[in-house]
């Protein structure tokens, strides 16, 4: 037994022999069981590099590559200034969402309301908003299933859809959620040019269209039925 401590007393000043005490500094380079990354091939930056064909270190871009953001308006934006690549908040109808003092509702005249601006608002949205709002606006996104979201707007709602309801936000006030955020939801105005904001509130108006189209529809529907007792031709056999 006493031997087994000797042993164990002799084993540990090995130990702190070889490797020293916990914090010690060391002048000569420590043995190194694990690495841990710590030394690895590397090119600075701007230097040569016989690693590349070219004998460069750094690399082209690929063609086609665009600088992050977007294109710097050439002057400073001044109020009122109708510019469409602006991500600032000027007095205009179109950088604010406002006339005067109030929210304006309908696209703003710089824009044209055609189908490219709504495919651009589908895309936007689909990058922007679905993740929360749902692909469809009903406010069922992939994140309300996660930490404690919920509610997430429900953009099919009355106070969103419908203009007679009292609660009702115009186009101009979708935009400013948009802009500077509301409540819960953060700001996007940083991220989403204006032009683009526009575009996803076309877009959202088309969504709530086809909602309210289809509950229209629907709604008729049932009415044929008790017209008519027979089933509709392409229902399927099996649905009771
Ligand atoms: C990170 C999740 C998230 C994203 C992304 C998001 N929203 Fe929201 N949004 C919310 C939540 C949560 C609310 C509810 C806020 C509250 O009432 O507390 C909300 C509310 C709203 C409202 C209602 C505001 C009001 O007047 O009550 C609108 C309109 C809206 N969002 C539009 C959008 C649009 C358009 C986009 C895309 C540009 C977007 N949201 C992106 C989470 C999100």
């Amino acid at each position: 037994m006493r031997y087994l401590f000797l042993a164990m007393i002799l084993a540990a000043c090995l130990v702190v022999g070889m490797f020293g005490f916990r914090g010690h500094k060391f002048s000569d380079t420590p043995v190194e069981l694990f690495p841990d990354m710590d030394r690895q091939g590397r090119v600075n930056a701007q230097s040569k590099s016989a690693f590349f064909a070219d004998g460069a270190g750094s690399r082209i871009p690929v063609a086609g590559v665009l600088p992050m953001g977007f294109s710097i308006p050439e002057n400073p934006v001044e109020d009122g200034d109708p510019i469409l690549d602006g991500f600032t908040l000027p007095g205009s109808y179109f950088n604010s969402g406002r006339i005067g003092e109030y929210y304006g509702d309908g696209m703003p005249e710089e824009l044209q309301v055609d189908q490219a601006l709504l495919a651009r608002g589908r895309a936007r949205f689909g990058i922007y908003c679905a993740i929360c709002h749902g692909a469809s606006g009903d406010g069922e996104g992939t994140l309300a299933n996660f930490g404690n979201m919920r509610p997430i707007a429900n953009l099919h709602m009355p106070q969103f859809s419908d203009p007679a309801n009292p609660q009702y936000r115009p186009d101009g006030e979708l935009f400013e959620v948009i802009t500077i955020g509301r409540a819960r939801m953060g700001a996007y105005g940083s991220a989403i040019p204006a032009a683009d904001r526009w575009a996803i509130i076309a877009y959202v108006r088309a969504l709530q269209d086809a909602v309210k189209k289809a509950a229209a529809a629907s709604a008729g529907g049932k009415e044929k039925n008790t017209e008519n007792p027979e089933p509709a031709v392409d229902a399927p056999a099996t649905s009771q």
